[in-house]
């Protein structure tokens, strides 16, 4: 019989202790000690080692040929939503599990219910809740219109029970909502702590890899972005999804920080509406409605990238005569430091003099973003703005700017200029070094510039 107990090791130096303390006594950190389950085996390592000869044969997996190992591919289940599934690599794995992180409210239960309901139809699907009642979750169900046959619910913060009801159910994917609220039977530290979390969550990934129950476990980030309770588990999980707000106040983007069974550089896009969270296939439509389509002074457009997703978005610039000994300049939704180089860059390589000139740049429609691609954009922004002359609105600007006023190359241009095409640019100004060498996109000339100057004139006439 193997003896259980607890003791309390420090996250930072390893030392132990038989009872919780708030100073490490090893390295005098602060908060560092968490409650860990030890199982005390009677009999050394070669007893066991000799023990595990005579087990070959039962091995979690057999020792294999690497030639041999793999030969049949991963059996992968999309989920039905096509915006996770993106994430997924096409669909979860048998015994995948998967963390969603985020901070509260953001809409992790949301969107695991919806998810639940589209799983639980390719068979039995367990959805625990340790933060809500069995009423909650099913009114917010029927608030979304789900109902699935083969959906269960168990509301219960017990990791016993809910192993015990995986048990009952033998379900072929199910949710824990949320890592933070289970407590094993063995620790006496409180629910969400780094104990806690950690134990719970490995007992839970043992129990989906024995049975190839796709597991996804909710866990939430504190304000401050620290990930107390998720950190811990990232490198126990196969795939790690953040869900965020980032840009948007609507929007809410997943991401994959961490994936064993597929992509790392693709997002899902989400709005959070009346039911529920709604998928953006079209990220550049989304955006479009808040685009400004005609001309004006200090408006521009550019296409920048959300993940590995061409986005189309808006510059808009104020450049006014300074009532102050020193002239203001703002950012809203663009880098500040990186305005501040681009209007140096503009004071001395076309001559604008902005020295007695407030300058508010921002990106509209609420976004943030920080591709260099926007340089170009901004800096005809606000150029425009100055001379009161329009870029053209049916011309997308994509270009990063040097120091020295030079045009440079930005990462996927093809895709970027496609995604202006669809949206009904006719004209896009890139730079001149990467116009050479990119195929015809139909509907769109593609005019290159070599530095400020050349773009301010293609963009507001040779007399600029
Ligand atoms: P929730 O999924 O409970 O967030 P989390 O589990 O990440 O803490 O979602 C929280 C917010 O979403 C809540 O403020 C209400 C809002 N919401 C909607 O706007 N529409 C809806 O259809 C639903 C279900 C929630
Ligand atoms: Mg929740």
């Amino acid at each position: 019989m193997s003896r259980l107990k607890t003791i309390y090791r420090c996250q930072a130096c390893g030392h132990s202790a038989m009872k919780p303390m708030g100073q490490c006594p090893g390295c005098s950190e602060w908060n560092t000690m968490a409650e860990e389950v030890v199982e005390a085996r009677p009999g050394g390592l070669a007893e066991s080692v000799a023990e595990a000869r005579g087990q070959l044969s039962s091995f979690s997996s057999a020792v294999t040929a690497l030639r041999d190992a793999g030969a049949t591919p991963e059996k992968r289940t999309p989920v039905g939503i096509a915006e996770l599934d993106r994430l997924f690599g096409g669909g979860v794995v048998p015994g995948q599990v998967i963390l969603l992180a985020g901070p509260p409210g953001i809409g992790k239960s949301t969107l695991m219910l919806q998810a639940a309901a589209k799983l639980a139809e390719k068979g039995p699907f367990l959805y625990a809740s340790g933060e809500e009642s069995l009423r909650q979750v099913s009114s917010r169900a029927k608030r979304l219109g789900l109902s699935s046959e083969r959906l269960y619910l168990v509301s219960e913060s017990s990791l016993s029970k809910i192993l015990a009801a995986m048990e009952q159910v033998k379900p072929w994917a199910m949710v824990l909502d949320s890592i933070q609220t289970v407590t094993h039977p063995q620790l006496v530290s409180s629910p969400g702590s780094v104990g806690q979390v950690r134990e719970c969550a490995a007992e839970l990934v043992r129990a989906a890899k024995a049975k190839d129950t796709v597991v996804f476990l909710l866990g939430h980030v504190t304000k401050d972005g620290s990930l107390a309770g998720p950190k811990v588990l990232e490198h126990i999980v196969d795939t790690v999804l953040y869900f965020d707000t980032e840009n948007h106040e609507l929007l809410r983007v997943l991401r994959a920080q961490k994936n064993r069974f597929g992509p790392t550089d693709e997002l899902g896009l989400f709005e959070m509406g009346e039911a529920g969270l709604k998928e953006v296939k079209d990220a550049t439509s989304f955006f479009a409605a808040e685009l400004g389509r005609s001309a004006a002074p200090g408006r521009s457009v550019s296409v920048a990238l959300e993940g590995s997703r061409p986005v189309l978005v808006e510059v808009q610039a104020l450049v006014v005569s300074t009532r102050y000994p020193l002239p203001r300049r703002m950012a809203t939704g663009l880098d500040l430091n990186r305005v501040l180089v681009l209007l140096a860059a503009m004071e001395r390589h076309i001559g604008l003099r902005l020295e007695d000139r407030d300058c508010f740049v921002s990106l509209a429609g609420g976004l943030r973003m920080k591709d260099p691609a926007l340089d170009l954009a901004a800096c005809l922004a606000v150029a425009g703005s100055w001379r009161e002359k329009s870029v053209p609105s049916d011309m997308a600007l994509i270009g990063e700017v040097s120091l020295l006023g030079e045009i440079g190359r930005v990462p996927q241009l093809e895709s970027r200029l496609r995604e202006a095409a669809k949206a009904g640019f006719k004209r896009a100004l890139v730079p001149a070094r990467s116009a050479k060498d990119l195929p015809g996109i139909s509907g769109l000339t593609v005019i290159g510039a070599s530095d400020l100057r050349e773009a301010a004139e293609a963009a507001f006439g040779v007399d600029s």
